[in-house]
């Protein structure tokens, strides 16, 4: 990683912008290094120019990651001269050092014309200035400038310029509750500049943050006013408060303060609708909103989260390098952060991963149900653990291992644990939108009804004590059968949670990329898993996993084994959901026949709702039927 110590300077134009006489006067005022951006281009570019031919996206490629490598390699101050005409260069640029200040000669083509006609021994012809003019996406963010005005006039303005930058926060962050905190250490252990803000009341919190980024140069404000004063504009604000109103308050607070392309992040677990309505009130004011799905819990958030991000692209790519830095990565190396889809995609795929974390969740506690007591907690763990060294390894079999072999004051730990499950709500609107949108997701929502159940405690206790404890005859487990019946019910969940996804995305306009999604929740995220990276690679030619033939032998291959696991769980009097869920829903979309006539005909018969006949499914039909 870079050192974000060191101050960086690019200034960018097209070709003629005089950037390169601007820049390098900069350095010199400044003391501080000079790179002419165009000195490194391959010379199969130069050659290219000097033809008259533009450069395309391919050729800038290595070009710019080459000044990408000299600019965060350097240990001085530098300024950089170089054109990055378009928003994705500028972030190849920025790959690793998020903190670059933009300086932007703007001019308009006449003059450019006139310019590059007078230069000598340059490449650039001036046939070549029409093309730059249509690459030029204009930073919405850093200093623009007149290139027209002489260099005496415009270095005061840049000077002026970082100065003020240099004494304002780049990152701003509201909330210092676990996840907030979290997020702002990771911030700071990432040198990031930042300053946080949390409501006065809230004293514990703030004094536990102290504590914690103590040494660290991070402003902390208590008052809103002089929290947003002290940021850098386009600014940047990550908020992480409850979702609901508290959010409300905190957007209409902000909104006072805010100017135009200013972005906020929603990293709390806000419902996508409320975001895509937060993303209408900014918008009248200019302002991004941003609806960002954060996973992993406190740990993820302090070491690397995975980062769901959706919204307006462009105002994505002004936090992307800050967000790369502190994700998680991919066993390939990759950013767990991304950019999801439009609107509230950020949000709603962390609705639906939630969705897919209730069942894995539920299929876990499922199979302890069922070896218990047959056999011991440590036995269990025993076998969650060698079941996590094969394929069906995931971050939640990991830590049910762990939690089965945890002790408090020599006893089990979980042994003591009450047996009512919480939840915050995203299950739940997972369930929902799968009613909405009639797609069957039966196995989060089967998870769901299980700790709703679950909850009522009293009353099962109290039916328990009516009818008498249920018979659990012994049986012989076929642990190796368990546990391909476990991972088949995995894939159907899945399967189920990604059509979710697929079929959102299409009738939203969501434009979610599967691939980019599973590959975002291969790392940080509570549902990582090795299933999730095969689902990253299936999906970069799949929609849906149910296309895809191998995640069909799969399944079926294993339907049998799951069809036992189900009758034991029903002998054994164990209750088992989510695999009775995933089994049927299986059963059901495997086979060409339903018993769907029969629904028909009775809702012909009771309401004359009217059927389509086998050979003619166009037409609709009713019969007198007495
Ligand atoms: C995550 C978790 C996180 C959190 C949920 C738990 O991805 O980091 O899903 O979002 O733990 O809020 O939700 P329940 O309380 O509903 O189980």
């Amino acid at each position: 990683m870079s050192n974000p110590l060191v101050k960086r300077i690019v200034v960018m134009g097209v070709s003629g912008s005089g950037k390169t006489a601007v820049a390098a006067r900069l350095a010199s005022q400044l003391n501080y290094s000079f790179i002419e951006g165009d000195d490194h281009h391959p010379r199969s570019n130069i050659a290219k120019m000097s033809s008259g031919t533009p450069l395309d996206d391919e050729d800038r490629r290595p070009w710019l990651e080459r000044l990408n490598q000299l600019i965060t390699e350097s240990q001085n101050p530098i300024v950089l001269a170089c054109s990055a005409l378009k928003e994705s260069y500028r972030q190849i640029l920025s790959e690793g050092a998020p903190n670059l200040t933009w300086i932007y000669l703007s001019a308009d083509q006449s003059l450019i014309l006139n310019r590059v006609a007078a230069r000598q021994e340059h490449f650039m012809p001036t046939g070549l200035v029409a093309s730059q003019f249509r690459d030029l996406e204009e930073p919405a963010y850093g200093l623009k400038l007149d290139a027209n005005k002489p260099i005496d006039q415009l270095l005061p303005k840049i000077i002026e310029h970082i100065e003020t930058k240099e004494s304002k926060k780049v990152i701003g962050l509201i909330g210092l509750g676990v996840m907030g905190r979290s997020l702002a250490l990771n911030l700071l252990r990432n040198q990031q500049s930042l300053a946080v803000y949390n409501r006065a009341e809230e004293q514990e919190l703030i004094k536990d943050f102290e504590l914690r980024s103590q040494g660290k140069p991070v402003d902390i404000h208590l008052d809103l006013a002089s929290f947003v004063k002290g940021l850098e504009t386009p600014r940047k604000i990550l908020m992480m408060v409850s979702a609901g109103r508290a959010a409300d308050l905190v957007v209409d607070e902000l909104l006072s303060h805010l100017a135009p392309e200013d972005i906020i992040l929603d990293c709390g677990n806000s419902h996508y609708r409320d975001t895509e309505a937060r993303q209408a009130k900014c918008q009248s004011s200019n302002v991004h909103f941003l609806g960002v799905g954060v996973s992993g819990g406190e740990q993820g958030a302090l070491w690397g989260p995975s980062i769901m991000v959706g919204g307006n692209q462009s105002a994505y790519q002004q936090i992307a390098a800050a967000l790369n830095l502190i994700a998680a990565k991919s066993s390939e190396g990759a950013s767990c952060a991304n950019y999801i889809g439009k609107g509230g995609a950020g949000h709603f795929v962390k609705m639906i991963h939630n969705g897919i974390e209730y069942a894995e969740m539920q299929l876990i506690a499922e199979i302890y149900g069922l070896l218990q007591p047959e056999y011991s907690l440590p036995q269990i763990a025993e076998i969650f653990s060698s079941w996590n060294a094969s394929d069906s390894e995931s971050y939640l079999l990991g830590i049910s291992a762990a939690i089965l072999r945890h002790k408090t004051n020599d006893e089990f730990t979980l042994q003591n644990i009450l047996d009512r499950a919480g939840n915050k709500g995203t299950g739940s609107w997972s369930s929902q939108l799968s009613m909405q949108l009639g797609v069957p997701s039966s196995m989060m929502t089967s998870a769901v009804y299980a700790r709703y159940t679950s909850s009522q405690k009293s009353r099962r206790v109290k039916l328990e004590a009516q009818l008498g404890p249920k018979q659990a005859p012994n049986r012989a487990i076929d642990l190796d059968q368990l546990h391909r019946a476990y991972d088949a019910a995995r894939w159907i969940n899945h399967a189920q949670g990604f059509e979710l996804i697929y079929t959102m995305s299409e009738e939203s306009g969501y434009e979610i990329n599967l691939s980019v999604l599973a590959s975002t929740w291969t790392n940080g995220c509570i549902i990582r898993s090795r299933l999730m990276q095969r689902c990253q690679s299936i999906f970069k030619d799949h929609s849906t996993l149910l296309d895809h033939a191998g995640t069909l032998q799969h399944i079926e291959a294993a339907q049998d084994d799951l069809k036992d696991l189900c009758k034991m769980g029903i002998d054994l009097n164990r209750p088992i959901p989510a695999h009775i869920s995933g089994l049927s829903y299986w059963q059901q979309i495997t086979q060409a026949e339903s018993t769907a006539d029969m629904i028909q005909a009775q809702r012909d018969f009771f309401g004359a709702h009217r059927y389509q006949r086998r050979d003619d499914p166009t037409t609709s039909y009713h019969t007198e039927w007495e």
